[in-house]
Formats: structure tokens, C-alpha cells, sequence
């Protein structure tokens, strides 16, 4: 059943339907994306998973400020949060408060690498631990996958990589993240919104999509910033090329190689069910930028 507020916000009682329902932050910003996942608002999790989340994330979690910078200040956000929580929250991406330690080999800044949608965390974990000199951020709508990354970062004692429990489009568009300040961008297996009557109506529901991109012309360091995006689905590779065929290529992306890959539950289930996966890289590289 389906129900329309006098703001025009529509309510549902079906899960699917739940995608056009904004939340009050939402209202207060405007989302102009589809939502590429469905909202799973049990959150069901294991025991450990709720200990993980309960105990770790203030270690390894990064929390932001969901008040539109203008509203900051206000006193009025609507949280429930304690002030102790409040004060720990990001009102942008600050890299080197959350990375304290300095930077990686030979006094170069660390490279900063940002996965979207990191499910369990996998590909993060096995990253940060090959690229010590790197720091990664996770980010996952899903709060049972970001309880086990937690647990991961802290059982393997890193220091270099922590998740941030949030829609990483809603990050992205944000005033989060600063610009030109990520070096890697990594998206992969995002859900594939298959549609098998062949007309591939979901495809606005994907990730890698023109809202992504345009944000990442903002935030990638120009020149040599990279998204890299794996998928094991055939329909989510033509989106790609589709994608950075109309819209990337004629504004100034390239392709590239992607960054490493670790194995994670999708890139094992594909191999497994014998699907290959493709990975591809592109870099924005407007005319106007040099690169040394
Ligand atoms: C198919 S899983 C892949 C997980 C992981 N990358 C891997 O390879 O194991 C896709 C993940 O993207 C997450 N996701 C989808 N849309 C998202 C969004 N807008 N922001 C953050 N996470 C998102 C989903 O919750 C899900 O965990």
C-alpha cells in the first residue's frame, strides 16, 4: 500500500518501493540519484557482528555529520546521539585525522584509496595489508558487512584502513569528500540491477553512473586519480561501456588499467559458477591537466 504525504514524500510498505522514500536528511538535501541498493532496515546480525559494531567502530569507523553544512551549528539535527558520539563525527572526509602517522615511503603523502561498497570487506582488508604505505576507506550501506570489516581491521591490527557505514553516492555528492584529494576509487562487483527482459530498465539503478562519475571529476586527483570497477555480470559490463562511451569519454575520462584486485565472496562465487570477471580503469583527464 502506498501512501502520499502532503510534501509529496510516498511511503510503502514494500521493500522495493522503500527506494523513493526519503528520510529527513534526505528532504534537507535534495537526493537526485536512484538508490542502488535496498534499504534493509532489520539489519540482522550475528552476535559478533553486533559486538564488533557496538566495540569497534569508534576505533575503526568513520562516522560524518549528516546536517547539511548549513544547518551545522544549529544545535537541532534531529540525532539521537549523545554529545560524546556527536563529537566524534566527521563533518568532512579528513584523511589525516583519521590516518594519523604521516606519509608513506620517501615523505610522498599516502595514497588514498576509497572502495564503495565494500561488502564484508574482503578486497579492503586483503588491500591494505599488500599496500602498507596506502590508506584505505570502506564504504557500505549494508551494517552486518561493516560490523565483519571491523572486526577484520582489528583482528589483523591495521591501521590503514577503516569503514564508513553510509550511501557512498550520498557521500560523493556531499560536502564531504575535498577535491582532488582520493587517488584510487574502487567499485566492485556493485549489485547488478539485471533486468532479463532484455530492455535493462534497473539500469539507472547502478552505481557506476553519471552521478559517480561527475562527483569523481571533482574529487579524483586530477590526471592520475583512477576508478577501477570489476563486475562478473555481462548486462553491468555493457552498462560500463555504454557509460563511459556517451558520457565519460566525450568529457575527458580515459581507460586505464584498473588497481589490484584481491578475492573476495563475488569474485570467488563467479569463478565458482564459471563467470569471468572484468575489471576496468578509467582516469579523468580533461585536456587542460598536466601530468608530470
Ligand atoms: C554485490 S556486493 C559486492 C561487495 C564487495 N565489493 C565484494 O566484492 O565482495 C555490492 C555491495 O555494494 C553495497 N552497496 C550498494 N549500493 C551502495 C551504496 N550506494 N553505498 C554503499 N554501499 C552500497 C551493497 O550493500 C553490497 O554490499
Amino acid at each position: 500500500m502506498r501512501v502520499r504525504s502532503s510534501d509529496g514524500a510516498c511511503t510503502s510498505r514494500s521493500k522495493y518501493a522503500r527506494a523513493t522514500v526519503k528520510t529527513n536528511a534526505e528532504r534537507a538535501r535534495g537526493r537526485t540519484w536512484d538508490l542502488t541498493f535496498i534499504p534493509n532496515t532489520r539489519r540482522k546480525m550475528s552476535r559478533r557482528q553486533k559486538e564488533n559494531y557496538r566495540e569497534l567502530f569508534d576505533a575503526h569507523g568513520i562516522r560524518f555529520d549528516a546536517r547539511p553544512r548549513t544547518m551545522r551549528g544549529s544545535g537541532d539535527d534531529g540525532s539521537t546521539s549523545d554529545e560524546a558520539s556527536r563529537m566524534k563525527r566527521y563533518e568532512t572526509l579528513d584523511w589525516d585525522r583519521a590516518f594519523p602517522g604521516g606519509g608513506g615511503g620517501g615523505g610522498e603523502p599516502r595514497r588514498r584509496v576509497l572502495e564503495l561498497g565494500c561488502g564484508l570487506g574482503d578486497n579492503l582488508i586483503a588491500a591494505a595489508i599488500e599496500f602498507e604505505t596506502y590508506v584505505f576507506l570502506g564504504v557500505e550501506v549494508h551494517r552486518p558487512g561493516v560490523a565483519t570489516a571491523l572486526g577484520e581491521i582489528e583482528a589483523r591490527g591495521l591501521t590503514n584502513a577503516k569503514v564508513c557505514e553510509m550511501d557512498a553516492l550520498w557521500l560523493m555528492t556531499g560536502e564531504y569528500v575535498e577535491d582532488a584529494s582520493i587517488d584510487e576509487c574502487l567499485v566492485h562487483f556493485p549489485d547488478p540491477w539485471r533486468d532479463e527482459s532484455g530492455l535493462d530498465r534497473k539500469a539507472h539503478r547502478r552505481i557506476v553512473n553519471e552521478t559517480l562519475l561527475t562527483s569523481l571529476e571533482r574529487t579524483l586527483r586530477p590526471g592520475t586519480g583512477r576508478l577501477s570497477v570489476a563486475t562478473d555480470d555481462d548486462q553491468y559490463a555493457r552498462h560500463l561501456e555504454r557509460v563511459f562511451e556517451q558520457f565519460a569519454r566525450p568529457r575527458g575520462w580515459v581507460r586505464c588499467d584498473p588497481f589490484a584486485r584481491f578475492d573476495s565472496k563475488y569474485a570467488s562465487r563467479a569463478l565458482e559458477e564459471g563467470r569471468s570477471c572484468v575489471d576496468v580503469g578509467f582516469r579523468f583527464h580533461p585536456p587542460s591537466v598536466d601530468v608530470a
